[in-house]
């Protein structure tokens, strides 16, 4: 099989719900092989998994930590033995805890570092020898624009996107002499279960339509399509990119 003809491989981290799940049903409609990874929801992960295959899809479920750099390497010796090659990475897994200073202790803190910026270093740094072998590899990170405001009542949050930020304006310069193009893509509010009880806050999820130029929030399919359009790019020459997907908000 030449490399015109190879399957298509994607790893999405932390796709056991949420913005990750649309992410992987939309990559499974581009003809992917997906790998579906939860952390703590399994049962989100096999849901996930099963709506794939129910559309004629094809994945494998696995259990990821990003955090975890024997979990993150046993995931991409997988892939190494399974297809011996990557096309796409989407770093979106993330977990925080959204406190003040003053309320947080230090393990929460540490908690949005640990999956948004170690998680994405460990998954990159694995994937790339596997993403170079691909005709047209990508690294996509799902970031957000919390760190152009950073309040305190989101501090750890704000401070590990700001990082996470940086880490793509440092690679994306760097990883094309791989044949890697790497991402962001900035959604603006998604409601999900990232928001805790938040999520459930209909006064709060009006006021962010309200507020948005648009008068909507973000969906997650919304978020699923940009990844694609950056994938997808004809001319392979979008790279180092921060494409906002929010109705214009970060303007505001
Ligand atoms: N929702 C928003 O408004 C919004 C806005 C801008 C940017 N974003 C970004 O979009 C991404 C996805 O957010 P979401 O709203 O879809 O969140 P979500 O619904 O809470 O999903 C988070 C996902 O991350 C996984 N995860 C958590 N800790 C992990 C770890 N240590 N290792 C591997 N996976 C882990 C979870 O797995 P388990 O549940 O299986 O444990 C889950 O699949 C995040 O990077 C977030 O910063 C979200």
């Amino acid at each position: 099989m030449d490399s015109t003809t190879k399957q298509k491989v994607a790893v999405v981290t932390g796709s056991s719900k949420g913005i990750g799940r649309a992410i992987v049903l939309r990559l499974e409609r581009d003809d992917f092989f997906v790998y579906v990874t939860y952390f703590t929801d399994k049962a989100g992960g096999q849901s996930t998994a099963d709506e794939i295959k129910k559309a004629g899809g094809k994945c494998s479920l696995q259990k990821l930590d990003v955090s975890d750099e024997k979990s993150v390497t046993q995931l991409m010796s997988l892939i190494d033995n399974e297809f011996g090659h990557l096309d796409v990475l989407v770093n979106n897994a993330c977990r925080d805890v959204s406190k003040s200073i003053e309320d947080s202790t230090y393990a929460e803190w540490k908690l949005a570092f640990d999956t948004k910026v170690h998680g994405a270093w460990l998954c990159t740094k694995y994937a790339i020898p596997l993403l170079a072998k691909s005709k047209n590899a990508n690294v996509i990170v799902i970031s957000s624009s919390a760190d152009e405001r950073p309040g305190p009542e989101i501090l750890s949050y704000a401070v590990a996107t700001g990082a996470t930020n940086s880490f793509v304006k440092a690679i994306a310069p760097y990883l094309p002499k791989y044949g890697i193009r790497v991402n962001a893509v900035m959604p603006g509010e998604v409601r999900t279960a990232n928001w805790g009880e938040l999520e459930k806050d209909d006064k709060l999820w009006k006021e962010f339509a309200e507020n948005n130029p648009m008068k909507r929030v973000t969906t997650p399919e919304e978020v699923a399509d940009a990844v694609m359009i950056l994938i997808n790019d004809p001319h392979k020459f979008l790279n180092g990119n921060f494409l906002f997907v929010n109705g214009g908000g970060h303007l505001k």
